[in-house]
């Protein structure tokens, strides 16, 4: 089964996406974690991601198709997969719908989490992320512990430098502006499922796991 996890920065996506991958046995493909592991790594892909990702702009389509393909040929990948942050634009839709009818698969749902500008704004000034683990929490709604080290692994708690403020704003411009046709567009080929992503964390996994048809 293949699932796309669609909606702005902030949404929750990878707070739900977790459990859903759990749910179903499939990986957890997060485009995102895939280019903060190589910026930690030093590689050229992640060195190539940084000076876009902090601007709060789109990493070029070339270079993530590229990357996902290579991700769903892995065996693990065989039954199916829950796309995080992927795609991200018209062009990359229309890529991996190409790549997965070459292999004779396509797309099985498309969710689109909805949360209002407002409210995602205050997730991630106040999101905080294991250096390490990448385990999250929020100043509010999910404390970090007082010491500043992960409770899951000993890393240190730092702030993602795409969550300062100018650069979450520019973030859902370009989410407006790129990323939201999407959602017409998968509802156009009758796949998209609109979520309310207000609530807490285990009310929005229930709207999302009742979508799948859990
Ligand atoms: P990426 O890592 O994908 O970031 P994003 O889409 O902006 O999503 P976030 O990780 O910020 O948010 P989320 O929806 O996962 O929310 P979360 O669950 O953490 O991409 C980063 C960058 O990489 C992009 O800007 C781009 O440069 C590049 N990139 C990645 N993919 C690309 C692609 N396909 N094409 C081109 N470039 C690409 O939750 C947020 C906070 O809210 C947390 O603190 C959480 O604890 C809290 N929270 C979650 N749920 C709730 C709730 N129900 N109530 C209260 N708080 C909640």
């Amino acid at each position: 089964m293949i699932v796309i996890l669609l909606g702005p920065p902030g949404a929750g996506k990878g707070t739900q996406a977790g459990a859903i991958a759990e749910k179903y046995r499939i990986p957890h493909i997060s485009t995102g974690d895939i280019f903060r592991a190589n910026l930690k790594e030093g590689s050229p892909l992640g060195l190539e991601a940084r000076r876009y990702m902090e601007a709060g702009a789109l990493v070029p389509d070339d270079l993530v198709v590229r990357l996902v393909g290579d991700r769903l040929d892995a065996p693990d990948a065989a039954g199916g997969a829950l796309l995080d942050g992927f795609p991200r634009t018209v062009a990359q839709a229309e890529a991996l719908a190409g790549y997965l009818a070459r292999k004779g698969r396509q797309e099985d749902h498309c969710l689109c989490l909805e949360v209002p500008d407002g409210e995602l704004v205050k997730r991630l000034a106040g999101r905080r992320m294991c250096r390490d683990c990448g385990a999250g929490f929020h100043v509010d709604f999910s404390p970090p512990p007082a010491d500043g080290r992960c409770a899951k692994c000993g890393g240190q708690i730092h702030q993602r430098a795409d969550d300062q403020e100018a650069t979450v704003l520019n973030r859902l411009k370009v989410y407006h502006e790129q990323t939201s046709p999407l959602a017409d567009w998968y509802g156009r080929r009758g796949l998209l499922r609109r979520i309310d992503g207000q609530g807490s964390v285990a009310e929005i996994q229930s709207r999302i796991l009742a979508a799948l048809g859990a």
